[in-house]
């Protein structure tokens, strides 16, 4: 993990939020390449639910929003860590993750002394703020810790303004917001992310069968975005980990540095989220199904993804440090679909017209994708930049360009080259990157 946070800083992928007044502590910063990439994920993400399903829609709702959707969604009673201090290194921790025997002992498990910790306290998890002028109870606002809730709240103003019958689903990317008592490994924790969740309303009863499909459709999308199928797994949760919403819940996980780890959830959530938003509200959220002439809460079944999370497992599972004859070679082979740099332009030589070549042929693809155009040091050098950013694609004007009009392209995995004419190169590039 060290290696990929040191290549994210390095190569302007992620930085610490706030660095230069030393940081502050779990958020992060997306660089000119890490936006990318991001970017990337989300719009394979969106094109996976909302373009290709007629039955999906997309939604954007406000992150702050009214503090009866926490009540009547639980959080604000039951979205807790219990959470242990230390007397004597005053260090903090969630009692879950300590040694059951350690704590009974009352034991620290940074400083070591018997003893010293304290008795649980509830600890809420959400980021609390005042809406006006005036800090007062009254005018508590929160941070919302899932985008879930915005999906729910709307799901009557989507289903009748864009025409929809169940099951049908809504689809949305937003940040989230959690005071995490443990975070950490980077980006795999934090208090500021983004999730990508899609919430798909149901009839009871059919619910067992879309949570089924729907479990093997996100695991499918995780080899669409190039990750290993060899380091993804499906764990599903015990009784006793279920979260308070949820009937049954499985995770994709994926095998990090610091183990196996939930990447994304795919929850049954009954109709326990619009039951309860029916009585809080006192709106109807009944659904009245005109085939059968019956009327219903609908069931839900949620996929949540973290978007943070995902850029970290690609980050992870394309680093690879490649023996090769005479050096050590750094290379993400991330999937040309995601990579935020498509295709690098280089000429061989900064003399004889190559440059201006060059530049003329990055200009020309730029429209299409995302191109860095290099001409400092020798071009094995280059090359081996754009192997650590993830460049799939790297474009050499020679002197057999001058000659024929040809240029080099060079694939990063296998560093093998082929030779194209200029004017096919643009389709070439592109059958390359979208090709499945
Ligand atoms: N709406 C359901 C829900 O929020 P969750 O399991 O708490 O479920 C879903 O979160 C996903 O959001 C996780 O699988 C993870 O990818 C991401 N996530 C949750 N907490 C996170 C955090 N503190 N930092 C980064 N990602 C997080």
């Amino acid at each position: 993990m060290d290696k990929i946070v040191s290549l994210c800083k390095r190569r302007g992928f992620i930085f610490q939020s706030s660095e230069i007044y030393g940081g502050i502590n779990a958020c992060y910063d997306y660089g000119p390449l890490g936006v990318e990439l991001k970017r990337n994920v989300k719009e394979m993400w969106w094109r996976s639910m909302v373009y290709e399903n007629q039955d999906i829609v997309g939604l954007d709702a406000a992150i702050l929003m009214h503090p009866r959707v926490w009540e009547a969604s639980g959080h604000v009673a039951g979205f807790t860590d219990p959470l242990v201090d230390c007397r004597v290194c005053k260090m903090r921790f969630r009692q879950d993750e300590i040694d059951p025997k350690k704590f009974e002992k009352r034991q620290c498990p940074s400083c070591g002394n018997a003893g010293s910790l304290t008795d649980a306290r509830q600890f809420n998890l959400m980021f609390k703020t005042h809406m006006g002028p005036v800090e007062e109870d009254a005018s508590v606002v929160y941070l919302r810790p899932e985008t879930a809730q915005g999906i729910y709240v709307n799901y009557k103003n989507v289903m009748d303004s864009s025409r929809k019958k169940i099951p049908f689903g809504i689809a949305q990317i937003g940040k989230a917001f959690r005071n995490e008592i443990t975070p950490g490994n980077f980006v795999f924790r934090t208090r500021e992310f983004e999730q990508m969740e899609m919430q798909y309303f149901v009839k009871p009863g059919s619910d067992e069968a879309v949570w089924n499909d729907w479990r093997e459709r996100r695991m499918a999308w995780y080899g669409k975005i190039g990750i290993r199928k060899d380091k993804l797994r499906f764990r599903r949760h015990g009784e006793n980990e279920l979260a308070h919403y949820a009937k049954a819940a499985i995770d994709v996980e994926y095998e990090y540095p610091m183990g196996w780890k939930e990447l994304e959830g795919i929850h049954n959530r009954t109709d326990y989220d619009l039951s309860r938003h029916q009585e809080f509200s006192g709106k109807d959220l009944t659904y009245f199904d005109d085939a059968t002439r019956e009327r219903f809460v609908p069931f839900i079944v949620e996929t949540s993804a973290g978007c943070d999370r995902t850029v970290l497992t690609c980050l992870v599972d394309a680093y690879e440090e490649q023996k090769l004859e005479n050096e050590t070679r750094t290379v993400l082979h991330l999937d040309p679909k995601i990579a935020p740099v498509k295709a690098a332009v280089f000429p061989l030589v900064n003399k004889d017209g190559m440059p201006e070549i060059a530049q003329k042929i990055a200009a020309d693809l730029r429209g299409e994708f995302i191109v860095f155009y290099d001409d400092s040091g020798a071009v094995g050098r280059r090359y081996r930049r754009q192997d650590e950013a993830g460049t799939p694609f790297c474009v050499t004007v020679d002197s057999q360009t001058l000659k024929d009009e040809t240029v080099t392209i060079r694939e990063r995995d296998s560093m093998e080259q082929a030779r194209v004419a200029i004017r096919g190169l643009a389709p070439e590039l592109k059958r390359r990157i979208w090709a499945e």
